[in-house]
């Protein structure tokens, strides 16, 4: 059948700290969808963290791996799926999207949210030894632009919580 006739997956895009993982989960629940997370798909692929992915073999390799893993996710029925905050600024994993029929929602947050949900974090290679205001600057700049192309755009304000978004996706 056409794609708009079968239930569609829905893919949550968006900048570390945005809230993808917790407001996936919960959305999921609420739609009764399965839920996953492409981070924890690869590290189980992989055997290893992230972190340890990128140290060793390097961004271009994760991003590689990333593709791969939400082609398969998306190539099923329909699934809740959040994706890495770099996943949505690869062409091939934009077009994986679109060919799936799925429909990508960018979760918008500013600075001030997603600046204290980064703070500190050890578990993501972006956020290692650097000045997290500086880096969420500079993936701000670049990757808005492409996060736009998103089916959906939600913006989040720094007061609402999880459970908060997930209702404003859900009336989306
Ligand atoms: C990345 C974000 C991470 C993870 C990887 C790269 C990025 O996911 O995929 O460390 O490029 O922004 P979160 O958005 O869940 O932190």
């Amino acid at each position: 059948p056409p794609p708009t006739l079968r239930p569609r997956s829905l893919v949550l895009v968006g900048m570390p700290g945005s809230g993808k993982t917790s407001v996936g989960r919960r959305l999921a629940q609420k739609l009764g969808l399965p839920f996953r997370d492409a981070d924890s798909e690869i590290e189980a692929a992989a055997g290893q963290p992230v972190t340890e992915i990128f140290a060793r073999y390097g961004e271009p390799h994760f991003r590689e791996g990333e593709r791969r893993i939400i082609a398969r996710l998306l190539d099923g029925p329909p699934i809740v799926l959040a994706t890495g905050g770099g996943a949505f600024n690869d062409a091939e994993t934009r077009a994986a999207i679109r060919a799936a029929g799925a429909a990508a929602i960018w979760l918008r947050a500013g600075m001030g949210t997603l600046l204290t949900r980064v703070a500190g974090r050890t578990t993501r290679p972006m956020f290692l030894n650097a000045d997290p205001v500086e880096v969420l600057t500079r993936l701000m700049t670049q990757r808005h632009p492409l996060y736009a192309e998103a089916d959906i755009v939600i913006d989040c304000r720094d007061t609402d919580t999880a459970d908060d978004t997930t209702e404003q996706v859900a009336a989306a």
